[in-house]
C-alpha cells in the first residue's frame, strides 16, 4: 500500500476510535450541524472598559448601549404577540438562546389550546425533539395514561401541554437559571394566551419557573397560585418511571384535580 493510503487509513481509523470512545462514555449525537466560532462571538461582545465609571443600576437599564439583553428581547418579543401562532412565531424566530442552536425543533405545545387544564413540563427530550410535539417519548405516554384515567386528554379537547423550554437541551442537561428566567415570559404568555382555568406544574423546573422554588416532592398536591390562576405542582412522570411507589401520590394529586374540576 503507498504510504499516503496507509496514511490516510491510519488517521480514519484514528478518528473512529477516538469517535467510538465517545459513544461508550455516553455520548449519542452531535450538538451542532454547523461549527460555532466562539472566538468570534466573544469579539463581537465588547469588553468592559475597567476605567469607566460605574453606571447606577437602579436608574439605568442592564445591556444600556450594549448588546440586546436576550431576557428583555424574549419580554418584548413575548409581549407582542397577539394570539398563539404569532407567539409560536415569536419564539421560532428568537436569537437569544444558544439551546436552539441545539434543537432539531421547536417544542411548542400539542393538545387543544381551549382546554380548561394546561399542563406545563419542563423541556423536550430526544422524541419532543424530533417530533416537534411535547411529551411524546415514554415519560409522555405516561403522563397521558395518568391523565386519562380522570378523564382528560389531549386528542380528548380537555388538555394544552407545554413545556418551561421550547428547545432540548443538549444531552438532556439541566436548563440554568438564566436559560429558564430568559425563556420565562415566552411561558407567562402563553399562559396568559391560552387562558386555561387551571395550571399543572410538572416536575421541578416548571416549579422554579411558575411558583420561583423547587422541592416538588415537598410542593407537589398543594394546590397554589401561577401567573394569576390555580395550580396543582405534581411529580414529573420520568420520575414516576423510577419510582413507581410515588405514583400512589401522583393519583391522589389527579384525585385532587378531578375534584377541583
Ligand atoms: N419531559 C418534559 O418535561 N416535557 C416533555 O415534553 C418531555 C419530557
Amino acid at each position: 500500500m503507498p504510504l499516503a493510503d496507509s496514511t490516510d487509513a491510519d488517521a480514519r481509523a484514528d478518528a473512529l476510535a477516538a469517535l467510538g470512545w465517545q459513544v461508550d462514555l455516553g455520548a449519542d449525537e452531535a450538538i451542532e450541524d454547523t461549527p460555532v466560532d466562539r472566538y468570534q462571538l466573544a469579539l463581537r461582545r465588547p469588553a468592559p472598559d475597567p476605567g469607566a465609571p460605574r453606571a447606577d443600576p437602579a436608574s439605568t437599564p442592564p445591556h444600556a448601549g450594549g448588546p440586546p439583553d436576550p431576557a428583555a428581547a424574549a419580554e418584548a418579543a413575548a409581549g407582542a404577540a397577539g394570539d398563539l401562532a404569532g407567539l409560536r412565531a415569536a419564539m421560532a424566530a428568537f436569537e437569544g438562546c444558544e439551546l436552539k442552536r441545539g434543537a432539531r425543533n421547536l417544542v411548542f405545545s400539542d393538545g387543544d389550546p381551549a382546554a380548561r387544564v394546561m399542563i406545563v413540563g419542563e423541556a423536550p427530550g430526544r422524541d419532543e425533539d424530533l417530533q416537534g410535539k411535547p411529551f411524546v417519548g415514554r415519560a409522555g405516554r405516561l403522563l397521558d395514561r395518568m391523565f386519562a384515567a380522570i378523564g382528560l386528554s389531549r386528542a380528548g379537547g380537555s388538555l394544552y401541554l407545554t413545556n418551561v423550554l421550547p428547545w432540548r437541551p443538549p444531552q438532556n442537561r439541566e436548563p440554568t437559571a438564566d436559560e429558564i428566567a430568559m425563556l420565562r415570559p415566552f411561558l407567562a404568555r402563553h399562559v396568559a394566551l391560552a387562558d386555561p382555568q387551571i395550571l399543572v406544574v410538572v416536575g421541578n423546573i416548571s416549579a422554579q419557573a411558575l411558583l420561583g422554588r423547587r422541592g416538588i416532592l415537598k410542593l407537589r398536591g398543594q394546590w397554589t397560585d401561577a401567573l394569576g390562576r390555580p395550580a396543582l405542582p405534581m411529580t414529573h412522570p420520568a420520575y414516576l418511571l423510577r419510582q413507581p411507589l410515588a405514583k400512589r401520590d401522583a393519583w391522589a394529586d389527579l384525585l385532587s384535580l378531578k375534584a377541583r374540576l
